[in-house]
């Protein structure tokens, strides 16, 4: 062996956070609808058959992914989430969903979504019990890892309630196994980090190659409290768990709650300007049928969903904080930078936020970048320089969001020879 493979063996064997689970999903964050924000445990189809989760839920909204842009988008997974399952598993102890809510079956329901180009996500729980009560797959591991590539499900969301905390590991790592075992590629979304951190640190390694994504951090509520409860907690643990991020493997932060009732536009465009930023799942939870033209516009940015889909894959962080701002810069790539200033003074009007004091501003924009603002508008401003004196104007509970590219010297000296 030369000395270098040596060393570069060493390397990866120094280095074991860089290894995601090899199942070749997720090399980008996951985009998709997931039911459970929105539409909770509502199963009450007699009285409200337009949002109980069935199977009709599920179809409408695959064809309202197809009929209004978000697959062209990049929104790919309609996913149920829990309380689809029957109380009862069936002879073979196979989990069933509710023939009432789910007549034609999931293999059914699977086959319509990819009929759409679309796939489809299920849920269940690695304990006893799923959260809402409904059976766990504990002791089922491989019965139901099997189940659901039986149906040709495309995603599994597990998670963690009803077990003994010092369980979790073992059994996320099990149906993290089973699923392999199926040979389906079946994307897999864990909570194992979250109902962890009441005890100890979690082994973000151990996560990072079991799991797809996974969340760490209380579910996301339709309110400016929560999005604002989820970044402080992100940012205050961000030593830890960024660096645990990358292609294959993901923090998940919890759903896009844009489109529903609890947050103002300014603070739709903050939500998602910063889960661009954090590299998070972008799986919303609203009712597609039913949108405000201008949360769906938000949800469709391209520019901003190029931001979260960046093939570098690093995920961002806050880089400072003070006089009720806060800035978060996510490192993109061909060395370019992506930057949100969030205005958290919730009185008063736009303030001004002086472009100088981003960090990464005097790397990148050293001798010149060129900046294009995304959110609150689209707008190219142009080539800037380290000194620039370029001032953002920022809404309270809002978002600026700008991306940075640099122009390099060699460029310059390229294009100044081009022009002699
Ligand atoms: C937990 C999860 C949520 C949701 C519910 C379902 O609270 O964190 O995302 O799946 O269970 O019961």
């Amino acid at each position: 062996m030369s000395k270098m493979l040596l060393l570069l063996v060493l390397l990866s064997l120094l280095n074991p956070a860089v290894e995601a689970l090899d199942n070749g999903l997720a090399l980008k964050p996951t985009m998709g609808w997931l039911h459970w924000e929105r539409f909770m445990c509502n199963t009450d189809c007699d009285t409200d058959p337009d949002n109980c989760i069935s199977e009709r839920l599920y179809m409408q909204m695959a064809d309202m992914m197809v009929k209004d842009g978000w697959r062209e988008a990049g929104y790919e997974y309609v996913c149920i989430d829990d309380c689809w399952p029957s109380h009862e598993r069936d002879a073979q102890g196979r989990l069933q969903p509710d023939p009432k809510r789910f007549p034609g079956g999931i293999k059914k329901l699977a086959d319509y979504v990819h009929s759409k180009g679309l796939k489809l996500g299920i849920y269940a729980d690695v304990g006893e019990k799923t959260c809402a009560g409904y059976p766990g797959s504990l002791g089922y591991y491989e019965t139901d890892a099997q189940t659901f590539a039986d149906w040709d499900v495309d995603l599994l969301k597990f998670d963690g309630c009803n077990l003994k905390w010092t369980l979790l590991g073992d059994g996320y790592i099990k149906m993290s196994k089973a699923l392999n075992k199926t040979g389906r590629s079946i994307l897999y979304s864990c909570e194992w980090p979250l109902y962890e951190w009441p005890f100890q640190t979690p082994n973000y390694t151990a996560i990072r190659e079991t799991c797809n994504h996974w969340r760490n951090f209380n579910d996301v509520f339709d309110s400016w409290i929560s999005i604002k409860s989820i970044l402080d907690w992100t940012a205050s643990h961000q030593d830890i768990i960024v660096p645990s991020a990358g292609p294959g493997g993901w923090n998940d932060p919890d759903m896009l709650v844009i489109g529903n009732f609890g947050l103002s536009h300014d603070q739709q465009e903050s939500q998602m300007a910063l889960w661009a930023i954090m590299a998070a799942p972008l799986l919303m939870s609203n009712d597609l049928r039913d949108i405000c033209p201008r949360s769906k516009e938000l949800l469709q940015n391209r520019r901003i969903i190029e931001i979260s889909q960046d093939p570098l894959g690093k995920q961002g962080y806050r880089s400072a904080k003070g006089n009720s701002f806060e800035v978060w810069e996510r490192p993109l790539s061909k060395n370019r930078l992506a930057v949100a200033v969030l205005n958290l003074q919730e009185i008063g009007g736009p303030r001004g936020f002086a472009i100088s004091g981003v960090a990464g501003w005097k790397k990148v924009c050293d001798p010149q970048c060129n900046v294009t603002l995304i959110l609150p508008e689209y707008k190219e401003m142009g080539v800037q320089t380290k000194e620039s004196k370029l001032i953002l104007k920022v809404n309270p509970s809002g978002t600026a969001l700008l991306t940075v590219t640099p122009i390099s010297k060699d460029f310059g000296r390229i294009h100044w020879k081009d022009t002699d």
